[in-house]
């Protein structure tokens, strides 16, 4: 990363962990990849929400706007079922939609499970920030990172 430091949101957007009925894998899951993926200076803001997209919304604006970050991850939330707002909150805070990371995350998905094709995650630029979608299984979380993280620095890096 050229980056002397990167702030990263990680969001988790989950009814059952935000209500501590179920613990949360999928942030720690990005935490953990980041971890061994950036070398150099980075921080993270960890969030953790219901499906509710006002809530949502507000939570992405906050991490972009006040709190600065570059990159936001969430996880969960993007597949068909009805609490599923995901995609459509990042979309409402979207600037530009970047058709590609939801192109090629899906066809990194699709190597592993045919279950890929409900993921309806997005990657957006708001302001300075790119904000990414990733399901919510901690597996899913690695599996596309391996594969699409090589373009997220440069695509910060235009945003600056
Ligand atoms: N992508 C990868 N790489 N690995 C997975 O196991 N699970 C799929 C899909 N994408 C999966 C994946 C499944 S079963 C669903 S329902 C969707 O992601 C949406 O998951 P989410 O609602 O937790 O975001």
């Amino acid at each position: 990363m050229t980056h002397s430091s990167l702030k990263v949101g990680i969001v988790t957007v989950s009814d059952r962990a935000s209500r501590g009925e179920y613990e949360d894998r999928g942030g720690p899951a990005i935490r953990d990849w980041l971890d061994r993926a950036i070398t150099s200076d980075w921080n993270a803001e960890v969030r953790l929400v219901p499906d509710e997209l006002p809530t949502l919304a507000q939570t992405l604006r906050e991490l972009v706007d006040e709190a600065g970050c570059q990159l936001v991850l969430t996880t969960g939330g993007t597949g068909p079922a009805a609490r599923d707002i995901t995609p459509e909150a990042t979309l409402e805070v979207a600037d530009k939609v970047l058709d590609g990371f939801g192109e090629k995350m899906r066809a990194i998905s699709l190597q592993y499970v045919p279950t890929a094709i409900l993921s309806r995650q997005v990657g957006v630029i708001r302001k300075q920030a790119l904000i990414v979608n990733l399901p919510g299984n901690p597996k899913a979380v690695a599996e596309i990172l391996d594969e699409l993280f090589e373009v997220i620095p440069y695509t910060i890096e235009l945003l600056e």
